[in-house]
């Protein structure tokens, strides 16, 4: 079965999944009080005619990190050049990239917890100063150099920021969280995104995806593709409510957005550990998933939703979950 939340983004992204990103500020929707924020310190910064300060997102998966970064490139009329903290793996990479930039540019770097220490390193005086050192080698000796660098601002993302080592985060003069969408926001995204595909939904059908779509952008324009399918393939060009809860059964997506995984990690814990409390490593290894996998995409979802609580002595399944599982609850052990 196809993974409905994938822990790590598609990497080839269709021509038809970008052009359902927001472009602009004006167009985006939800995260209210960071998209505020941002308007005050990228108005500031344009009115000074500075670049706007290094800014870290962070938060789960699929909340629109990566479409902000871009939005910001847009609004500060920024060319934007983007990197992954995996790809770049000795200081020189760094460099090189530092060194191509030019005055005004976003550096965009997706997964910035995942750069090695090293690499790290090389960055704090690239925020702090905008310079950069490199060790050069020739005919044996080697020296440092180094090297001015124009003004830019660095966007970082990540899903985990505790990661982030506390010299790097501090260099970040704003950090903003993601959160999940509300269902009234995720509704909003996804008439826009039938608009967008020009794919017409009736309100139930709205309402419907909203609840099964886990408040994240990402998930809601998967699935929204996907009952477009069955829609094609029944020769039907609206989007109803029974089309809508047809197509999400037939792609094991639960009444709230569940998948496998997430069922796997409840019924793991109810079923084997009595309801918990029972330490991640021993829950993931029971049920075959990687431990980063759960902590960064599944469980921030089924926290948000009250089916599982964290406890000092481990992850232990709510009342909720015992409910929502057709489980009898015979009250916490712990
Ligand atoms: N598409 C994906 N995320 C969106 C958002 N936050 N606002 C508008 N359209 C979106």
């Amino acid at each position: 079965m196809a993974r409905i939340v994938d822990a790590k983004k598609q990497q080839e992204e269709t021509s038809e999944e970008l052009s359902l990103r927001p472009q602009l500020l004006k167009e985006y929707i939800g995260q209210k009080q960071l998209l505020d924020n941002l308007k005050v310190f990228i108005g500031a910064a344009k009115h000074r005619q500075e670049t706007l300060d290094h800014l870290l997102l962070y938060g789960p998966p699929g909340l629109g990190k990566t479409t902000l970064a871009h939005i910001i490139a847009n609004e500060m009329k920024s060319q934007i050049k983007t990197v992954t903290g995996p790809s770049i793996e000795r200081t020189g990479d760094l460099a090189a990239v530092l060194t191509a930039l030019e005055p005004g540019d976003i550096l965009f770097i997706d997964e910035i917890h995942r750069l090695p220490a090293i690499v790290e390193e090389v960055l704090y005086g690239a925020m702090e100063d905008f310079h950069v050192s490199v060790l050069v080698n020739r005919e044996g000796s080697s020296r440092t150099i180094n090297l001015a660098l124009p003004p830019f601002t660095l966007i970082g993302a990540t899903t985990r920021a505790g990661d982030l080592s506390s010299p790097l985060r501090g260099r970040f003069g704003i950090t903003e969280k993601l959160n999940f969408y509300s269902q009234i926001e995720i509704e909003a995204i996804i008439k826009r995104t039938a608009k967008v595909l020009q794919m017409p939904i009736d309100d139930q059908a709205v309402s419907e995806l909203g609840k099964r779509s886990r408040g994240t952008p990402r998930i809601a324009n998967r699935l929204f593709r996907r009952i477009r399918d069955f829609a094609h393939f029944e020769k039907q060009n609206a989007i109803h409510l029974d089309l809508t809860q047809k197509a999400l059964q037939a792609l094991k997506v639960d009444p709230l957005g569940l998948d496998d995984v997430d069922i796997r990690y409840l019924l793991g814990i109810i079923d084997r550990f009595k309801g918990g409390p029972v330490g991640l490593e021993a829950l993931a290894s029971a049920i075959g998933e990687e431990i980063m996998n759960l902590e960064d995409v599944y469980e921030p979802y089924l926290l948000q939703i009250g089916l599982i609580n964290r406890t000092p002595r481990g992850r232990v399944a709510t009342e909720k979950a015992y409910q929502h599982l057709k489980r009898p609850f015979q009250g916490l052990l712990f």
